[in-house]
């Protein structure tokens, strides 16, 4: 580490590291289940185009603030203004985005449970453990309790070693891993009766339906949430690279990684819905709409490897491990735009702030797991409908409106020395001054 900041030690790293916080639960759930609900390889389509075009700018304005600023998200935002107006401006939106970070990490700590719960469940199934496989197959208060607590502790262990040693190796070591799984269950559904129907719905698009506003603003508001937009992680991740990184590149990997993971999951649950529909399981009602679009990764999947036989059991495991693995990248980002503010804000230490919010954050989770039925929906719907769609805007405005242009340009230039007379700088200001904030305030008042 080169200074006192944490700094990713590598370009591999960083790019682990943030494709790592990109690719969640959003990637393996989220796109393929989209896919199914909104006619399939047009929604592929559509989120392609608007997750190059639109989120990929917008990602670069939240890389671009951080490495800037070179600090937690509302001193980089706040370093971009000059007047008093302009500093308040600043602090909603950086203080916003943490809060929002935080709440979606205390939904996301319960889904994640679920999946450490569903992990466990064939382990205890194979060595004939009955009573605790059916306490862990059976929704309870305690089990989701202890599984949403044990997955903030292991966030917290993680983000409480820094950027270094905590994100950057953690990263590199369950990134790689994630992708092996989701090879090899992919390999294993394509041998499977059914498959071949399933690719050709996911891959053969219906071009009549690709202008459907309904699935233009889910494309889009799914590429967000996928990218981690408006939540002040990519702030933060952007203030730990060093001024030797092209910004530019580092940002494209990033999406391309994010793009292709969701895409590859694609193939995987696709397929696998398909090949659990020859097998009998009920997943489409009668005018082809999917039965059951948020409980289809613990029904529907789960009776797909009981039809497996033993070797389902194996397969069931690699397929929620693969899932955890998936969200606790993911967590650790969250974790850390709170945790880097309370720590240059407050002078705490690392581990002690670490400690801190993460038992703030159990404490939400265990308010709404005690209100599930009222609050679980709506949180969900406050931070990914209204907060990152709102904030991720507003960081498109900083840099477009109120960062001077060739203050902006000396930043991007920093390891990118020729970035003036690319494509990306003749087109990109422009993007982030106007197509953003337009585009993304038709989704924010769309989902209104
Ligand atoms: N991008 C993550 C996913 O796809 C979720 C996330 C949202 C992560 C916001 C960080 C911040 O699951």
């Amino acid at each position: 580490m080169s200074n006192v900041r944490g700094e990713f030690s590598s370009r591999f790293g960083f790019i682990m590291a943030a494709a790592g916080s990109a690719v969640g639960l959003g990637n393996i759930w989220g796109f393929p289940t989209q896919t199914a609900s909104n006619g399939g390889a047009a929604f592929v389509l559509a989120y392609l185009v608007l997750a190059f075009c639109l989120a990929y700018p917008a990602l670069m304005a939240e890389l671009v603030i951080g490495r800037h600023g070179q600090a937690n998200a509302v001193s980089s935002l706040q370093k971009l203004t000059t007047s008093p107006w302009q500093k308040k401006f600043a602090f909603f939106v950086g203080f916003g985005g943490i809060i929002c970070a935080g709440l979606i990490l205390s939904f996301y700590a319960i889904v994640a449970g679920w999946m450490f719960s569903a992990t466990i469940e064939p382990i205890t199934a194979i060595t004939s453990m009955d009573n605790a496989t059916l306490w862990l197959s059976e929704q309870s208060l305690t089990r989701d309790i202890i599984f949403t607590g044990l997955f903030i502790v292991l966030t917290v262990l993680i983000i409480s070693k820094g950027v270094e040693n905590g994100i950057e190796k953690w990263s590199k070591r369950l990134m790689p891993a994630l992708l092996g799984i989701l090879f090899a269950l992919i390999a294993y559904v394509m041998t499977q009766e059914g498959a071949v129907t399933g690719l050709k719905a996911y891959l053969v698009p219906d071009f009549s339906s690709i202008l459907n506003p309904e699935l233009l603003v889910n494309a889009l508001g799914q590429a967000f949430f996928s990218l981690s937009l408006g939540t002040s992680v990519m702030i933060i991740y952007g203030s730990y690279i060093s001024k030797r990184e092209n910004l530019v590149s580092l940002g494209a990997f990033v999406t391309l990684i994010d793009v292709f993971i969701a895409f590859v999951a694609g193939l995987l649950i696709i397929p696998a819905m398909y090949v659990a529909q020859a097998q009998g399981v009920e997943i489409f009602a009668a005018d082809g709409s999917l039965l059951s679009e948020d409980t289809l990764v613990f029904q529907v999947l789960p009776a797909l490897f009981d039809s497996m036989g033993d070797i389902g059991l194996f397969v069931g495991f690699a397929f929620f491990a693969l899932m955890s693995i998936a969200a606790l990248t993911s967590s650790i980002s969250m974790l850390e735009a709170p945790v880097s503010y309370a720590v240059e804000k407050f002078a705490l230490g690392r581990v002690q702030a670490t400690w801190i919010i993460g038992a703030l954050v159990s404490l939400v989770s265990l308010t709404i797991l005690l209100n599930f039925a009222a609050l679980f929906g709506f949180v969900v719907s406050i931070t990914t409908k209204f907060g990152q769609p709102l904030l991720g805007m507003l960081c498109c405005v900083f840099v477009g409106w109120l960062w001077h242009r060739g203050k902006l340009l000396k930043e991007i230039s920093e390891g990118c020395e020729q970035v003036e007379h690319t494509v990306f700088w003749k087109i990109w200001p422009w993007y982030i001054r106007f197509v953003c904030p337009v585009a993304i305030a038709a989704v924010f008042l769309n989902s209104l």
